[in-house]
């Protein structure tokens, strides 16, 4: 596993639960010790909800490693990234992860908006190259995305897709285009609660209960949004933005303003609603 903020964390969980010894690679010892806090918060949640025994939770942990080296993953059948939405950091570390690994380990990038083709053609295993998307949050959501580009084989492909199952996790096959499948509706949707509020349309508050209440969506879209993380979501309308040069992935005036202002979302304490207070309150942005 590469990155282990709020995806790696996840998918880093649900790989150490279904067995498979899982090493992880993050830059800095903090972040492995958050990782390691919130995954163990989880097992916990299902232990207390008997859907996992204190000795399957004890023997997932017990199968985590963490890393800041780069060449302790050379050894993996499966490699998933998850680090930052930026084609140039994957690319530095497929790169070098290429030059490492052996000749049957499989390269997956967990990215939301970046195509697999732009990450496979800087290997030299295109052939070996897939997208397993996973869904916020990983050990919750059902879905995985596999994402076959025109240089993945049949093999590697059926491989992914064993591995997504065998988490116990529905697979659906999608396309090598930016958003895949699920993004390519949901992002639009994202960015149009900003527009309606930045507009003036519908306060936060009034566009979240709208949406939940009104279409039964378990949380409203600045709520998802703030769990997305507003610095993610950012770059992910940019990429979609100059994939289809569409305004509907352009991103608002005010997503970007929020994360100049570092308001991120969840993870930072502070984006749509403020996070330091329990329940969270609407956040002032000055409209
Ligand atoms: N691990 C274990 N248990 C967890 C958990 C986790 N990580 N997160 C929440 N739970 C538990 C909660 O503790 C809670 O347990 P109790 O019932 O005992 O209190 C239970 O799950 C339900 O959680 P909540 O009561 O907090 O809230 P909820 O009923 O709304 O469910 C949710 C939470 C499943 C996240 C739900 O709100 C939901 O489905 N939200 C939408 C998520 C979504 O759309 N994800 C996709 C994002 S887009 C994406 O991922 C792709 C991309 O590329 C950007
Ligand atoms: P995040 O900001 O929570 O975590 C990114 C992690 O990458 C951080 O822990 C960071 O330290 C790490 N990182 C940065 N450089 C690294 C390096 N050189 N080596 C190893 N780790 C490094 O982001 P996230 O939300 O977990 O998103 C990660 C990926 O998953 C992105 O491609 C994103 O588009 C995708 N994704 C996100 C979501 C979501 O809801 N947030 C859902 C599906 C897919």
């Amino acid at each position: 596993m590469l990155g282990c903020g709020l995806m790696g964390t996840g998918i880093a969980q649900v790989a150490a639960t279904a067995g498979y010894q899982t090493i992880v690679r993050d830059v800095a010892p903090e972040i492995w010790s958050r990782a390691r806090a919130n995954i163990d918060k989880s097992l916990a949640k299902f232990v207390e909800k008997n859907k996992l025994s204190a000795a399957e939770k004890a023997a997932a942990l017990d199968r985590l490693r963490f890393t800041t080296e780069t060449r302790d993953l050379a050894a993996c059948d499966l490699i998933i990234e998850a680090v930052s939405e930026d084609l140039e950091l994957k690319n530095a570390l497929w790169k070098e992860l290429d030059q490492l690994a052996g000749p049957r380990t499989i390269f997956a990038s967990n990215t939301s908006s970046l195509t697999i083709a732009a990450m496979a053609a800087a290997t030299r295993r295109p052939d070996r190259f897939v997208g397993l998307h996973f869904f916020n949050p990983v050990p919750l959501m059902q879905l995985v995305e596999v994402v076959r580009t025109v240089t993945t084989s049949a093999d590697t492909y059926t491989r992914a897709t064993a591995f997504a199952a065998s988490l116990g996790k529905a697979a659906v096959a999608a396309q090598d285009v930016s958003g895949f499948l699920v993004n390519l509706l949901l992002v639009p949707y994202l960015l149009d609660a900003i527009r309606v509020v930045e507009r003036r349309i519908g306060t936060v508050a009034d566009v979240d209960r709208a949406m939940q209440l009104g279409c039964g969506y378990p949380m409203g879209p600045l709520t998802l949004l703030d769990f997305v993380g507003l610095d993610t979501t950012y770059k992910i309308a940019e990429i979609m933005f100059l994939e289809y040069r569409e305004s509907r992935y352009a991103p608002p005036p005010l997503l970007k303003r929020m994360v100049l202002a570092g308001m991120n979302g969840r993870k930072s304490g502070k984006g749509f609603y403020d996070y330091s207070v329990d329940p969270p309150t609407v956040s002032d942005l000055g409209l």
